[in-house]
């Protein structure tokens, strides 16, 4: 093969004497077996070709390379591996330049460390961020990093997968240097210039980074003890320590095979199949078919009515998003407080030096008040955040058809509301939509889209485009009580509840849940968000209720004494002198203790294995309702919500994908044993009986990956 000969995605062009190999894989240029096999042709043709005195490799489009090809991932290697290719490229006479133009992602970045100079433009993105998919870097990216710049700042990348710019690339000495303009012809220009100078080709695996044993090696320590208190549950982050230490301890090629042996065991585990999962998921739940069939409305300005807990939270995430906010509320005062509560966050963030006081005041200015619906005349999109009233939101909404201009987006965050009666009450329900943001509404990622029977289809659109702006990562929901999420917790708390006046004790609960990968369990959680939401809830639904449904009292008999979480000192737990973690209330077990003996139970004991059991089969069993009847459109929009709403172990996957893990028919044996003490409750989904007599899973109605 001659070095001109170019593959499809690997394109091959003699200029002068230097090879410009261009990847050429959208849309990010990810390293599959196509790509790796090109690269490596390319390599061996340039060092066979007496005509060419140096490569130069660029990624063509808007990324350099986005890494292996994820979608590879469990399935049959196929030569040549990664590893061995940027071997080769490492290994090549003539010097490697690669010219890094955009995000050079895991594989990517490897590459380009395996070659011999590195130079970087504006838009370049550079990490590591293998560990957000349960991996390691595992194409030399552990033993060249640190080589490289070192054991903390390698230890970094690879531990927090956060990408760096071209500075600071350039500050690490990741890349030799920044360059302006085309990479194409930066890239070759360096090239020219190297040739001219007689560089030699530079092995990343020969630098001295690691040289200072002692002080790398104390990093390396620092390192591993900070990694055992913070990633929680997380399978690969020790084994990148142990990587960089094989960096430090080992020759080249026995830290390469160390790196190896680690990175398949990774690959093989359940968190990497479950991070690979919520990857695909999430891109896939930001596409739904209104995105597909419409363009979203224009977006410039944002109306917000309610300046409480969520009207706040969403003002901010909306001027996060460089966009100005008009905040309505219904009196002078209550538009102080309002402003007061988006000010907050902001001044915290000036006593933590993470913004400058000036930066405070800019993005302020673009904050406005006013007691008078009048002032929302021109904005695209107003989100309701009022209190959760049908007869309050109907009259917000009354206001808003009077003031607003005709095509204004209008949007409630209620949390339970129908959205098609308040759409309903008034002359323009198709420009009537749910956004159902979570609290604090400026840092929870989740936004559910919720679309009623008569919204425009470019509304839906709109509000896809919307969750791009402030960051959000969005799932199209149905109407209906609680909606995907909050309509799976109510079920599942249920579940825990019955638990509870069984015999378990809330403080067990939470320490399984927690045990099973969540930040915080159920009980801990209702202290958090305030007992008095859940407690108006159920007055409400009272008049509705199944008589023949068992109902557990123990919430009600806290709220009755005012114990309403933290925010009242006690709820689950105490919380003494403003203490934001809980200890467990022996008056609480005594409740507990009393309310088992007024339901007439004779308390048992539970596992943390069986109380996990039953939590997530009714959690799966109502998901699958919730996609049955069309409220989410797949599994995967279920899997989304719950790791971006509701502190869901991302590393296992989603609630569903889960379920596939463990087996479907194996949690609906569950049910049907559950049933046999509570039938009423523990009815098996429609879907997930029917997949389980078709020997299918959650993933056949996904379809990715
Ligand atoms: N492999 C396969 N597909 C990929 C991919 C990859 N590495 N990275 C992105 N894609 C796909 C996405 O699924 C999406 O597909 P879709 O259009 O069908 O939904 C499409 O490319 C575009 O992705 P985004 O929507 O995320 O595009 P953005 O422009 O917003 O972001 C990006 C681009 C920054 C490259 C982002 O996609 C990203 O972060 N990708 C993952 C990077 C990564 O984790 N790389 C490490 C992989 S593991 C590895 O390299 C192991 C090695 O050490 C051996
Ligand atoms: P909140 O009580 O903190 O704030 C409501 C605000 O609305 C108050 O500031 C009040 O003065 C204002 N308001 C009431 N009537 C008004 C009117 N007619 N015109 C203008 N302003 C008016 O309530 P919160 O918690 O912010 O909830 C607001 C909405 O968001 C509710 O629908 C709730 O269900 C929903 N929600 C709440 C979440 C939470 O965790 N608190 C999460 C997601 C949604």
């Amino acid at each position: 093969m001659n070095s001109g000969a170019s593959t499809a995605v690997v394109k091959r062009e003699q200029r002068g004497d230097i090879l410009l190999v261009s990847i050429d894989n959208p849309p990010v240029n990810a390293l599959g077996v196509a790509v790796r096999s090109g690269l490596l042709a390319a390599i061996e043709a340039a060092d066979a070709d007496p005509a060419v005195a140096a490569v130069v490799l660029v990624g063509a489009g808007r990324a350099f390379i986005g890494g292996a090809d994820i979608r590879e991932f469990g399935k049959p290697p196929m030569a040549p591996a990664l590893p061995d290719v940027c071997n080769r490229i490492e290994a090549c006479g003539k010097p490697v330049v690669a010219a890094i133009h955009g995000p050079a992602l895991g594989g990517g970045l490897e590459v380009a460390l395996a070659a011999h100079y590195r130079l970087a433009l504006p838009a370049a993105r550079m990490g590591l961020p293998e560990v957000q998919l349960g991996l390691l870097p595992g194409a030399g990216g552990t033993q060249r990093t640190p080589r490289l710049i070192g054991a903390q700042a390698a230890l970094d990348l690879m531990l927090s997968g956060r990408h760096v710019d071209a500075a600071e690339a350039l500050a690490l000495g990741l890349v030799d240097r920044v360059g302006d303009g085309d990479p194409v012809e930066q890239g070759l220009a360096y090239a020219r210039e190297l040739v001219a100078a007689g560089a030699p080709v530079r092995l990343t695996r020969d630098a001295a980074a690691l040289a200072d044993r002692e002080a790398q090696g104390a990093a390396i320590e620092a390192a591993r003890l900070d990694t055992a208190k913070k990633s929680r549950g997380l399978f690969s982050p020790a084994k990148i320590v142990d990587a960089v230490q094989g960096a430090l301890d080992l020759p080249f090629a026995e830290g390469l095979a160390l790196e190896r042996k680690l990175f398949l065991e990774c690959l093989d585990s359940p968190q990497r199949a479950g991070l690979v999962h919520a990857f695909f998921a999430e891109r896939e739940a930001a596409k739904s078919p209104e995105t597909q069939s419409s363009r979203p409305r224009a977006i410039d300005s944002v109306g917000v009515v309610g300046g409480g807990t969520m009207g706040a939270g969403i003002a901010v995430a909306v001027l996060d998003a460089g966009l100005p906010v008009t905040m309505i509320e219904r009196d002078e005062a209550s538009l102080a407080r309002g402003r007061a509560n988006v000010e907050k966050v902001y001044a915290g963030l000036v006593a933590k030096q993470r913004m400058t006081a000036d930066a405070k005041d800019a993005v302020m200015a673009r904050w406005h008040g006013s007691t008078s619906y009048d002032a929302l005349a021109e904005v695209d999109l107003v989100i309701e955040a009022v209190f959760e009233d049908m007869d309050v939101k109907k009259a917000v909404f009354a206001e808003l058809d009077r003031v607003c201009k005709p095509g204004a987006v209008l949007a409630t965050n209620t949390s339970y509301l129908d959205i098609d009666e308040l759409a309903a009450a008034i002359s323009r329900p198709q420009d009537v939509i749910g956004l159902h943001f979570f609290s604090p509404a400026n840092i929870m990622k989740l936004l559910e889209i919720v679309v009623p029977a008569k919204v425009a289809p470019d509304v839906v659109a709109t509000a896809f485009e919307l969750a791009k702006k402030l960051r959000k990562t969005p799932v199209r929901a149905g109407v209906c009580d609680g909606f995907i999420g909050n309509r799976i917790l109510a079920v599942y708390r249920q579940a825990a509840d019955y638990m509870m006046e069984d015999g378990a004790s809330p403080y067990q609960i939470d320490k399984a849940v927690r045990g099973f990968g969540y930040p915080i369990g159920p009980y801990q959680m209702s202290d958090l968000a305030g007992g008095d939401i859940g407690w108006a809830t159920r007055k409400r639904r009272a008049a509705t209720r199944d008589p023949r449904a068992r109902y557990v009292q123990i919430a009600d008999r806290l709220c009755e004494r005012g114990w309403f979480g933290q925010k009242t000192g006690r709820g689950y737990y105490l919380y003494p002198d403003g203490a934001r973690a809980g200890t467990p209330d022996p008056e609480v077990e005594a409740i507990v203790a009393a309310e088992r003996e007024r339901a007439g139970i004779a308390p048992r004991s539970f596992t943390d294995e069986e109380i996990m059991r039953r939590y997530m089969a009714a959690m799966v069993n109502e998901g699958a309702n919730v996609v049955h009847q069309k409220i989410a459109l797949r599994p995967l929009d279920v899997d989304v919500t719950f790791v971006h709403g509701y502190g869901f172990p991302r590393y296992r996957g989603g609630p569903m994908k889960y379920a596939d893990m463990v087996g479907l028919p194996k949690i609906l044996a569950d049910i049907r044993a559950f049933a046999q003490e509570d039938p009423l409750f523990w009815k098996p989904s429609p879907l997930l009986v029917e997949l389980v007599e078709r020997g299918a899973d959650f993933a056949s109605l996904n379809k990715i990956g």
